[in-house]
C-alpha cells in the first residue's frame, strides 16, 4: 500500500560563516532533520536579495528560512542587521499577499550549534507541514 505522504519544500538560505558550518556540525553530529530542506550557501544573510524568496514561492517552494550569524557575529560587521530589516518588511509584504508569515523565518545559528540548526529546521518543518502546501505566488510554468 502506498501513501501519499506530503512532504514541504523548504529552501533554506545558510551564511557561509556561521550557519552552513552549523548545518554541517549537525551532519557531523548526525543530528536528523528533514531531507526536504534544500540548504543554498551564501556568504552572509544579507546577500539574500528578497527575488530570491519570491523566486523559491514562485518555484514550489512552501517555506523559506534565513540562517545567519548572531547579531553582533556578522563576518561583514553588520549584514545581519541589514537582513533582519529588510525581511521583516519582506515578510510582512509576503503576509500581505497571503503567504503566511510561520512560512518565513530568520534564525541565528552559530557554527558551533548544530543541534540549534537541526532544532530549527525540525520546527520549521512541522510548522510548513501542518500550514499545507503553499499556492500563493505559484507559477504553474514553473511545474514539471
Ligand atoms: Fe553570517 Fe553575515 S556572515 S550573517
Amino acid at each position: 500500500m502506498q501513501v501519499n505522504e506530503y512532504k514541504p519544500l523548504i529552501v533554506a538560505f545558510c551564511c557561509n560563516w556561521c550557519s552552513y558550518a552549523g548545518a554541517d556540525l549537525a551532519g557531523n553530529n548526525r543530528l536528523a532533520y528533514p531531507a526536504d530542506v534544500k540548504i543554498i550557501r551564501v556568504p552572509c544573510s544579507c546577500r539574500v536579495n528578497p527575488m530570491f524568496i519570491l523566486r523559491a514561492f514562485q518555484r514550489g517552494a512552501d517555506g523559506v528560512i534565513i540562517c545567519g550569524c548572531h547579531p553582533g557575529d556578522c563576518h561583514y560587521t553588520s549584514g545581519n542587521y541589514f537582513t533582519r530589516r529588510r525581511m521583516a518588511a519582506l515578510f510582512s509584504m509576503l503576509d500581505f499577499l497571503g503567504i503566511e508569515k510561520e512560512r518565513t523565518r530568520v534564525e541565528w545559528v552559530s557554527a558551533a550549534e548544530g543541534a540549534k540548526f537541526a532544532a530549527t529546521m525540525n520546527d520549521f518543518v512541522q510548522t510548513v507541514t501542518a500550514l499545507g502546501q503553499n499556492k500563493r505566488l505559484e507559477d504553474l510554468r514553473c511545474k514539471k
